[in-house]
This record gives structure tokens, sequence and C-alpha cells, in this order.
């Protein structure tokens, strides 16, 4: 005996929807708890110009994530606190700010989730769930175990591409001296900024993947060729 529900149209399409939902990864920032770090190593590593003599873009990426140790060593080498506030107020960090602002926030990118980097409590502060670094970098940069998005506040453009630079600097340097490698590169992708959940006053400048660096990772690959150019249509 063959036995048929029917469910009228309305439910079987409530349904679908429910069952497409539990099936996707969760896209909700509630699904993802803080991140609390391991206190920064905050000495070692090495020379400063071994550090510099090495300093190159790596373009491919291990498939394995960083140690939580060496996490919190790279975020807090690129933006972290280095001292209490002392004669201006806030507190002093590994990079410099134009007029001190420290508007350039650390988006860090998993394959989880994204997260902002709040370097005073050494804490990863969820913001949205899901992969979102092939939304902001090319499928070789999106490889790499994170990405750091840098995001400024819009009124302040002038100076927080400055300001981004020391921070990639100070990423490149310190992968450098831990033997990983770094790609700062631009935003490649239209739904960057809302991958991200950012709002109108944000701006996403740039994006920097840090991985261990994979087979021929520092060998540069030739320029795309441009397709052949039609010959002119005959008269
Ligand atoms: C502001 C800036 C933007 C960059 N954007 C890209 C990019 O979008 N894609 C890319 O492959 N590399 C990008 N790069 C990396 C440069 O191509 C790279 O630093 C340069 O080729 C020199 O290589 P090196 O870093 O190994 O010395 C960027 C670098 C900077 C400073």
């Amino acid at each position: 005996m063959r036995i048929s529900v029917h469910f009228p149209v309305r439910s079987s399409v409530v349904l679908v929807a429910l069952a497409a939902l539990l099936a996707v990864p969760s896209l909700f920032a509630q699904d993802l708890k803080p991140i609390q770090l391991p206190k920064p190593q905050t000495s070692g590593g090495k020379p400063l110009l071994t550090a510099l003599d090495e300093r190159k873009t790596a373009r491919t990426f291990e498939n394995k994530p960083l140690p939580p140790q060496v996490l919190s060593n790279l975020l807090w080498a690129a933006f972290g606190v280095n001292r209490q506030p002392d004669v201006k107020p806030g507190y002093g960090r590994t990079a410099p700010s134009a007029r001190n602002s420290q508007d350039v926030q650390l988006y860090v990118l998993f394959a989880d989730g994204v997260y902002i980097y709040d370097a005073v409590a050494n804490v990863l502060k969820p913001v949205v769930a899901g992969d979102a670094r092939a939304k902001v970098g090319t499928p070789a940069q999106a490889s790499a175990p994170v990405t750091i998005a840098y995001v400024s506040d819009v009124k302040n453009d002038k100076y927080s591409s400055v300001d981004t630079g020391f921070i990639g600097q100070n990423v490149f340097l310190f992968a450098a001296s831990e033997g990983l490698g770094a790609w700062f590169h631009a935003i490649h992708g239209d739904d960057a900024s809302r991958a991200l959940n950012l709002t109108a006053d944000q701006h996403l400048l740039y994006a920097q993947a840090v991985g261990y660096p994979g087979p021929n990772a520092y060998v540069v690959p030739p320029p795309p060729t441009a397709p052949p150019t039609a010959p002119p249509a005959a008269k």
C-alpha cells in the first residue's frame, strides 16, 4: 500500500526553506563565540635586520591553521597594545596612526567566520559566521588560513591608508621572523564589504593573507596574458 502525505503548497515552501537553512553553515554571529587569545609573546623572534632581509610576498599557502599563540603574536605585532596610556590618551600601539586615531580595525577572517581584533582585551569578537575569505581576495589569497582585512572610518580615508601600511609592514616582518608567508593585497570582489557586515560609514581598504608558505610560495606568477583582439570587422 502506498501512503502519500500531502502538504499544502505554502507549507512545503516553508519546509524546503527550513531544510535549506539547516543544510548551510550558519550565518549568524551569535553562533560564534568570542576567542580569548593567549597573552602575546612580546620578545624573541629573528633580529630585525634578518626579518627585513627575508620580508617578501608569499603567493601560495599550506592548508594548516595558525596555532593560537602564533595568531595572538601575529595580531599583537600587527597593531597590538605595547604600552599603557602615557602622554597621549589611550593605549600605545605597535603601529603609529595619524593624530593617534587608532582608527584602523583588523577584521580577522577564518574558515568559520569573521572576527574583530580587540587589542586591549586581546579578544577576537565575532562579527559574522561563514567563510568570507574568498569575498575579499582571489582564490590563491583566500587559501591562506587567516586573512586580515583592514577597515577604517570613511571620514578618515586620507590617513587610514597610511596607517594600514604601517600595520601591514608589521605583519610582513612578523611573518618573516616566524617563517610564515604574507600577501598584502587590494580587495577583490564587489561583495567584500557586505560579507564583513560593514556599514556605509566603513571603508574596506586592503587585506593581507597570512599562513605557512606553500610550494613555490615565492615564485611570482607571470602576468595574465591579454585576450586576443578580434580583427576589425570587414566593411
Ligand atoms: C598597496 C598594495 C597593494 C597591493 N595589491 C596587490 C594585489 O591586489 N594583488 C597582488 O597580487 N599583490 C598586491 N600587492 C603586492 C605587490 O605586488 C608586491 O608587494 C610586489 O610585487 C613586490 O613583491 P614583494 O612584496 O615580494 O617584495 C600589493 C602591495 C601593496 C603595497
